[in-house]
């Protein structure tokens, strides 16, 4: 584009400067017409004043022949007339030439001494005059010259009317250029490659509509358009059988849920009705970066799981609005369409002042209920103030999504995690026909260790507002029982696992998470990580761990057990290297920035204790790493170390499992994550325990190939059947009510 402008403007400039030579030469033409024709006129004149003057002239001064020159002069252009005798001194001059701009003796002098007309433009007292000079005879001998002087000023105004003129045809002509050339290229060139481009990206994301298989682009493009027609009429029938594949296979339960499959679920049971998802953290965030803009998706699990679904699906997301450039890249009604290369989705942002973050994200949510719900003995903050953001923005939020929701029959809405606890609530409130489900990706504690929070009350009223509230784990689901019964009047089911409240029944469900592994074979095999590469790791083995920089994730426990490790085993030594993947996170929270020193600390002093010239036994990678960095990593990696003191689900470990095609590696695995329930195979152990992490390691370093494949197997089967596909329609099935657990149609 830049260069069709530059070009675009190239020619302006080109034509402009033509335009300047032309004038330029139009007006030196000019000029010297006008010239000659003062010069000629002037002539005429000192002809008929010589008739006059030469018989009766005497050098003397004499009044008649002042009188002479008087009687034509001030008339016309005429400013005046002079006479000089043949030494060149004044002999008689009109009253309208002033004695001080009398000074053209020169030119006289000039003529009588050629005997011959000279002509001179000059300029007098900020006027222009012409002045000829014509010498005096008296019986064939010069005595003296005639000076007739005229005033030339309107030379300068001709030439000035020649340069408007030509600069405002030559700017009313670049503009009539300059027009004519984009409307040009949009009708010929723009609007059919636009046409052309958006028909490609409906056959490729399968959204084609009926009039783009008959795409109408005439000119240069057509032969093109016609090709696409055709291919996007195979395409949509090779896609309608898939989908009546994928609509048969349904119907057996065997097979693991995909995109494709999900999609069906959605089109065939929602017929149409919308799901809208609500976060706190957005899925991708635009930021500058040397004056460009650019995206990154950020570190967090909640994205992990919901992106593949919003991408099978579609939908409106919407959520905080934290990149520096997010703003400019919404459209009017802050929405932008995403992933940015392939839109699928909508995401609505939200904006929020810096009290309200401070109050609502870093206060309340992280410095209040995140520590409250893992209990790993960082103490809960509540302030009252927080508090009060908090629920100012739950409300911000819940005003934002009843006007999206205003003209949609029976939406489904998705709310996610801690951050907003009493939305469900507020949307129910105003439309009692939406249908909510709330998702809660953090542990649940017990109703004990819930009860020290000041607000308990209104937190599990406004969760109780949804229809269906989720929990990774049957304990987490147990926990919101005993505090739903222990905090506010309600009848709780047991053997339905509901509770009613105020007239309204939720149900809570365990959902586990997962990841998007649909096809075991689908992945390739790759040799090589970048990541190690660039860190220059060359040892024999590799341990990795990744994990946001988080208090919770027990990085300072694992890398006691690496020590512990390092000095029983010291064999491995210089053999394995660990690298810690971690990138920071919740940096405006005082516990996180301190947390990030102790953890650089600690792996310094490893590094020191063990390090050689040619060995650093732990890397620290503190920014986030993208999944095609990611998944590299994870397949050269013989261990992996997920150890966190008490985590929801942990979708690392399933990641780092899904990623093992060549089905080796071993995973190491906190008991305290909600991921240990499901990936069984794993090296369970308690991370509180160094010793155990070390053994852990030393396990996993001496398996045998034929027990890692055993382990890695069945963990890959177990994600492969319970997939981030079967989560969402689960989650989907119970929030929409659509009857029987089943999963099929
Ligand atoms: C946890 C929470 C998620 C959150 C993620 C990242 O996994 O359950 O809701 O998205 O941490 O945290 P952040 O504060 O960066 O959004």
């Amino acid at each position: 584009m830049k260069r069709i402008f530059g070009l675009i403007l190239g020619v302006a400039v080109a034509v402009s400067l033509f335009a300047f030579a032309f004038t330029y030469w139009q007006n030196y033409q000019e000029q010297n017409l006008l010239l000659d024709d003062l010069s000629r006129h002037s002539a005429l004149l000192a002809e008929s004043f010589k008739e006059a003057i030469e018989p009766n002239y005497s050098i003397k001064k004499n009044p008649a022949l002042d009188k002479l020159l008087d009687k034509d002069a001030g008339k016309e252009r005429l400013t005046g007339l002079v006479i000089y005798d043949v030494t060149g001194a004044l002999v008689a001059s009109s009253s309208t030439i002033s004695k001080g701009a009398i000074n053209f003796a020169a030119v006289a002098e000039a003529a009588i001494k050629g005997d011959t007309t000279v002509r001179q433009v000059s300029s007098v007292d900020g006027d222009k005059l012409f002045v000829l000079a014509d010498p005096l005879h008296s019986d064939g001998a010069v005595t003296g010259a005639l000076v007739v002087v005229q005033n030339a000023n309107y030379l300068d105004a001709v030439a000035g009317e020649v340069w408007t003129t030509n600069l405002v045809r030559l700017f009313v002509q670049v503009l009539v250029f300059l027009i004519a050339i984009i409307l040009l290229l949009r009708w010929l060139i723009f609007q059919p490659m636009k046409h052309i481009l958006e028909s490609i990206r409906q056959i490729r994301t399968g959204t084609i509509s009926d009039e783009l298989t008959k795409l109408k682009v005439y000119g240069f493009f057509h032969p093109i358009a016609v090709e696409i027609a055709k291919m996007s009429e195979s395409l949509l029938n090779a896609r309608q059988a898939a989908s009546e594949e994928a609509r048969l296979r349904l119907e057996k339960l065997d097979t693991p849920w995909t995109a494709e499959r999900l999609k069906e679920f959605i089109k065939h049971n929602l017929k149409g009705r919308p799901i809208i998802v609500v976060s706190n953290r957005e899925p991708y965030s635009h930021s500058k970066v040397d004056g460009e803009i650019t995206y990154s998706v950020p570190s967090s699990g909640l994205v992990t799981a919901l992106e593949p679904i919003m991408e099978a699906c579609g939908g409106l997301w919407v959520a905080h609005g934290s990149g520096d450039a997010d703003k400019e890249v919404v459209d009017s009604n802050d929405k932008v369409a995403l992933p940015p290369d392939e839109p699928k989705y909508t995401l609505k942002r939200i904006w929020l002042s810096e009290k309200e973050v401070k109050g609502h994200y870093v206060g309340f949510s992280n410095e209040a209920l995140w520590p409250l719900c893992h209990m790993v003995h960082t103490r809960p903050v509540f302030r009252k103030n927080d508090w009060l953001e908090y629920r100012k923005v739950n409300g911000k939020f819940a005003q934002s999504l009843l006007a999206e929701i205003k003209d949609m029959e029976q939406p489904i809405i998705l709310v996610q995690d801690y951050h907003f606890a009493l939305l469900p609530a507020m949307i129910k409130k105003s439309r009692p026909d939406a249908e909510v489900g709330i998702f809660w990706h953090i542990p649940w504690p017990g109703a004990e260790a819930f009860n020290i929070c000041p607000w308990r009350k209104a937190i599990v009223e406004g969760m109780l507002g949804a229809d269906v509230v989720g929990f990774h784990t049957q304990q987490y689901c147990n926990n919101f029982l005993d505090t739903a019964r222990k905090e506010i009047e309600s009848i709780v089911d047991i053997e339905q696992f509901s509770v009613t409240h105020d007239g309204h029944t939720s149900y809570i469900k365990p959902l586990p998470i997962s990841v998007a592994l649909t096809n075991v074979a689908a992945k390739k095999t790759q040799q090589k990580s970048l990541v190690l590469q660039e860190a220059g790791v060359k040892t024999k083995y590799v341990a990795v761990g990744v994990d946001r920089m988080d208090y919770t994730k027990g990085i300072l426990e694992r890398l006691r057990g690496l020590e512990f490790f390092f000095e029983t085993h010291p064999s491995y030594q210089e053999e394995l290297t660990f690298v810690q993947v971690a990138p920071l996170s919740r940096q405006s929270v005082e516990k996180y920035r301190q947390f990030a020193e102790e953890v650089r600390t600690e792996v310094e002093r490893i590094n020191e204790k063990f390090g050689t010239s040619a060995w650093t036994p732990i890397v620290l990678i503190d920014r986030n790493l993208t999944h095609e960095e990611l998944d590299p990593l994870y397949q050269v990696a013989d261990v992996c170390l997920v150890t966190p003191l008490n985590d929801g689900m942990n979708l690392v470990a399933k990641e780092y499992v899904a990623a093992q095609d060549d089905e080796s590696g071993v995973l190491v695995l906190s008991k305290f994550t909600g991921a240990a329930r499901d990936l069984k195979d794993a090296l369970i152990i308690n991370p509180y325990s160094a010793e155990e992490t070390s053994e852990a390691i030393y396990q996993a370093l001496t398996m045998s190939q034929l027990e890692q494949r055993r382990r890695i197997k069945k963990m890959r089967e177990s994600i492969k059947n319970k997939n981030i596909y079967r989560w969402a329609a689960e989650l989907i099935r119970a929030v929409a009510n659509l009857g029987s657990n089943e999963i099929s149609l």
